[in-house]
């Protein structure tokens, strides 16, 4: 079999960008410094626009690097499967040995070939991916995307962390104006609407889309929004998503791997208080490690935000969302059971 590795053309497989970036400017200039040797975590809330971020750098820096290669790695066989397609991509003969050696025939032309990009996108657990950061972090560029806020991307010694979350105000008013500068009530209203959704670009362009399909002007939404935001939240949008549901899978693996966050969770969601002190999780009937336990998975999955030890705040997209389906009826499975898990918690 022939194993000499030499492609004409690098191209590389990033996707193409999809319609307008806005804003970003500190996090690119981040990713830019620390370009090209090196590993980056994005971590961040669904839709923050950690993948669109790590794009935006590589169609930006894509001269830098000898090869961008792009690969989904939520789970271990992904991070094999993607290596192999880049053995593969390199060199076609490699598809006839199997996805585990073809790996690590990627693995060693990356570490022989320094100056190549390789992004990570939607890691979901540090495990997935270290030994492939540690084989690469002196010979190439890694960028890891991944909802997870978790110790283990920082135990990584040099590895570069950015949180990501909304947008700032005035470039999430751009993206809802299609990148213009709106004044006046129509300014104001974007800006509402934008900080009822956390500035969040995916739940912006959910609003982009309903707009689109009804026609509806943004003071309108923003009145509906506040005042009966079901239908709102239930419009799915040409891929099926809906802001209501799009915490489904989230919400499932939570119920599933800790109750007691659910429990907090609810308590959260029914406080009216923004920012909750701490101590009003006393009152749940939970134990101490229990909540702490809690807070630690709805903070792993980046839907809450601890402000200092004394204050902790629900991601305001998360509140919106929840404190609406709350009231959904017929109320949703995930909701459902988070409620029941919840109730029976608290009659323990
Ligand atoms: N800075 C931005 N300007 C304009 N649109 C953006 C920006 N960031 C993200 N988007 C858009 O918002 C949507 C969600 O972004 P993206 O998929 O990057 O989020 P994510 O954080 O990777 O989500 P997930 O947690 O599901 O992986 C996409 O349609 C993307 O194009
Ligand atoms: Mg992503």
């Amino acid at each position: 079999m022939n194993m000499s590795l030499d492609v004409p053309d690098l191209t590389g497989n990033l996707p193409p960008e999809n319609g307008i970036f806005v804003g970003r400017a500190v996090e690119l200039m981040l990713l830019e410094q620390s370009s090209p040797i090196g590993s980056t975590v994005i971590h961040g809330v669904l839709g923050a626009g950690k993948s669109a971020l790590a794009l935006r750098h590589a169609h930006e820096h894509r001269s830098d690097y000898t090869l961008a290669w792009w690969m989904r790695a939520s789970t271990a066989e992904q991070v094999e499967g993607g290596l192999a397609e880049l053995a593969a991509y390199l060199n076609p003969w490699t598809s006839e040995l199997g996805s585990r050696r073809a790996a690590n025939v990627a693995l060693a032309w990356l570490q022989a070939n320094p100056g190549c990009l390789l992004v990570l996108d939607a890691v979901d657990r540090p495990q997935h991916v270290a030994a492939l950061v540690a084989q690469l972090h002196d010979c190439g560029r890694l960028i890891i995307t991944t909802r997870r806020d978790v110790y283990g991307w920082r135990k990584w010694a040099g590895t570069q962390v950015i949180k990501l979350d909304g947008l700032e105000p005035e470039d999430a008013v751009a993206l809802l104006s299609g990148g213009e500068s709106p004044t006046g009530s129509v300014r104001t209203a974007a800006a509402e609407v934008a900080a009822e959704l956390g500035h969040i670009p995916w739940a912006l362009h959910q609003v982009l889309a309903h707009r689109a399909s009804t026609g509806l002007p943004l003071s309108d939404y923003l009145t509906q929004l506040r005042s009966s935001p079901v239908p709102l939240l239930q419009y799915r949008t040409a891929d099926g998503t809906s802001l209501a549901h799009v915490w489904d899978s989230t919400l499932a693996t939570i119920v599933e791997h800790s109750p007691e966050a659910i429990t907090v969770l609810m308590a959260l969601v029914r406080d009216p208080r923004a920012l909750v002190p701490r101590s009003a999780l006393n009152e749940l009937g939970l134990s101490l490690p229990d909540v702490l336990d809690g807070v630690r998975m709805l903070r792993s999955h980046s839907l809450l935000l601890v402000l200092t030890e004394q204050v902790i705040q629900l991601h305001p997209l998360v509140r919106t969302i929840l404190r609406a389906r709350h009231s959904l009826s017929p109320r949703t499975e995930s909701c459902e059971r988070a409620d029941t898990t919840a109730r029976s918690e608290d009659t323990q």
